[in-house]
């Protein structure tokens, strides 16, 4: 099961520390302070844009995980060409958008490579109404259940999803799917702008592998020993 694999098989590995930083530098600096308390790096559309794709390849070349959030959707020809350069990098982990057509080419141009796909189904920013004005018939709900089931169908690795909706959506895709999940807080912790929070320990209870875990960390005092309680709150979890 997905705890024994090789991405999630120590409670170091279930944290994905979020690189929310406009610039390399600044990135750099954080990794160096957190040193061996993480080994999984998130970097996201900001730093990418920002030079990110080279640390990407820095920090795998120092034996860190990487996982690129760079929510693919092209037409299949460009996500499978976008895809395959991805896989090249070593990322672990890469985002696509779960649409059929995007999730199939990238799963075409990653078959056999290391680099796992997470779909994403229905941005957490979107409600009801929103999907409405983007001209869908379906509610959230629905849809993201739709979508979840289509990227099992089409063989992609995992889902990105709210830490609220993990139990549920364990519960319809069943054990084999990497579920990772932003919008966590250890308790007592600053709520900032993430509107539902979930601490550590109830999102792996629920059945998360991976916490995506920004502010608590980048943004504590000592971000070394943020990230050091949040892996033993994990630890106890998986206990
Ligand atoms: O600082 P914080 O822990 O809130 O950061 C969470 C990370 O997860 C950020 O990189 C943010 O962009 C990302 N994310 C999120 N909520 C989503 C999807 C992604 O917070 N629904």
């Amino acid at each position: 099961m997905l705890a024994e694999t090789a991405l999630a098989n120590l409670p170091r590995d279930r944290m994905i520390v979020a690189l929310d930083f406009s610039s390399v530098g600044q990135a750099e600096k954080m990794v160096e302070t957190l040193g061996d308390s993480v080994v999984f790096y998130k970097i996201g559309l900001e730093l990418a844009y920002g030079g990110g794709l080279g640390l990407a390849e820095r920090l795998i070349a120092a034996g860190k995980q990487v996982f690129l959030d760079l929510k693919l959707h092209d037409i299949p020809n460009t996500v499978e060409r976008a895809a395959a350069q991805v896989g090249q990098i070593g990322a672990s982990l890469l985002t696509v958008h779960a649409y059929p057509q995007t999730m199939r080419a990238a799963r075409k141009a990653l078959l056999g490579s290391n680099t796992k796909i997470l779909a994403v189904t229905v941005m957490t920013s979107y409600d009801d109404a929103d999907l409405s004005e983007a001209g869908y018939a379906l509610g959230v709900s629905d849809l993201v259940a739709r979508r979840a089931l289509q990227a099992r169908e089409i063989g992609i690795e995992g889902l990105i999803l709210s830490a609220e909706e993990v139990a549920a959506m364990r519960a319809l895709v069943g054990p084999e799917m990497l579920l990772v999940t932003p919008g966590i807080r250890p308790a007592g912790d600053a709520v900032g702008d993430q509107k539902r929070v979930v601490t550590p320990a109830a999102a792996i209870r629920a059945g998360a592998d991976h916490l995506v875990i920004g502010r608590p960390v980048t943004q504590s005092a000592d971000p070394w020993r943020a990230a050091q309680a949040i892996t033993e709150e994990i630890a106890g979890a998986l206990r």
